[in-house]
């Protein structure tokens, strides 16, 4: 195969990328999204503060974009995400307690089912795991409204979206730490209790290396009964092609891992665009990294 899509299909796999709908009048940009890729995820387009600026008003003017070049070029699409403490409105960043379980419920409902059918898999929960040791829950107004708040809304998104498979993604668990054990560990009370949940995925924004355990970890997950997909796909670093394709060979590995999804296509469309982190240049040639991640797929 000779695109990273294509390559991908060879093994019942997508390859992806986030995309902002900015950039959607941008040729080289757009051509390169639909001759390479065929998945797509919206970089911040479905996130909480685009789709509710207001509480109880909903805009998805943006996210419909995305969604409908992406159908419309044959692609699938990742909802991302549904709940995540950064990127919440102003209104519900000054909410507590039972108004704001209410306010965050209702946003998983109102927004799962605006896209109800045409979502290959929902980022329920994003990020919502301490960094470190601990191995628990990070601090957040969501967090404070109960510790069960991650399976009520996995429980909402079900019910609004029953075709969407569900996952719950987060960064820095893409090995085996105390952080992504800690997620295991939920994903393995969720299963053994029928809490609704499909998938986990692994942000993976990496330098120079793949953790040496990333095949072990993402097979301790697809053991418990979930897919696993790696979501936000992004190296910086002198090794970054050979860490691309460390990458790409843990997937393989892994039956249930579904997809790659890089985040973002030119190295100046990334968030970290200081660090050329992506799999084309500026100018949209394809790097090195590009042709180790074709060559491993
Ligand atoms: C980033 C976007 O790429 C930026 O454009 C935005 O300013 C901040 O969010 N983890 C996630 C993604 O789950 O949503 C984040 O995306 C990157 C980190």
């Amino acid at each position: 195969a000779t695109t990273l899509g294509a390559a991908a299909a060879q093994s019942g796999r997508y390859y992806g990328t986030a995309v902002a709908a900015g950039k959607l009048g941008d040729s080289t940009y757009v051509n390169i999204l639909n001759t390479e890729f065929n998945m797509v995820t919206a970089e911040n387009e479905m996130k909480w503060d685009a789709t509710e600026p207001n509480r109880g008003q909903f805009t998805y003017s943006s996210g419909d974009r995305i969604l409908n070049q992406a159908v419309s070029n044959g692609k699938r699409v990742r909802g991302h995400a549904l709940l995540w403490h950064q990127q919440e409105p102003g209104w519900a960043q000054r909410m507590e307690g039972s108004d704001l379980r209410q306010a965050m419920l209702n946003h998983v409902t109102q927004v799962a089912t605006h896209y109800r059918g045409k979502i290959y898999a929902w980022d329920v929960v994003n990020e919502a795991f301490a960094d470190g040791g601990s191995g628990g829950r990070r601090d957040s107004n969501l967090q404070r409204t109960g510790n069960d708040w991650i399976e009520a809304a996995f429980r909402a998104a079900r019910a609004a979206d029953p075709a969407a498979k569900l996952c719950y993604n987060d960064y820095n668990t893409d090995g085996i730490n105390a952080k992504s054990t800690g997620v295991y560990n939920m994903v393995r009370d969720f299963k053994s209790r029928g809490v609704p949940i499909d998938c986990v995925g692994f942000q993976a924004h990496l330098t120079n290396n793949a953790p040496s355990d990333m095949r072990a970890n993402l097979q301790r997950f697809a053991d418990l009964g979930v897919d696993v997909q790696i979501t936000e796909l992004d190296i910086a670093g002198a090794n970054q092609a050979n860490a691309y394709a460390a990458v790409t060979k843990a997937c393989l590995a892994v039956t249930r891992c579904t997809g790659i999804t890089v985040w973002g296509i030119r190295d100046t469309d990334s968030w970290r665009r200081g660090e050329n982190p992506l799999l084309f240049t500026g100018s949209g040639a394809k790097k090195p990294a590009y042709n180790a991640v074709l060559d491993a797929l």
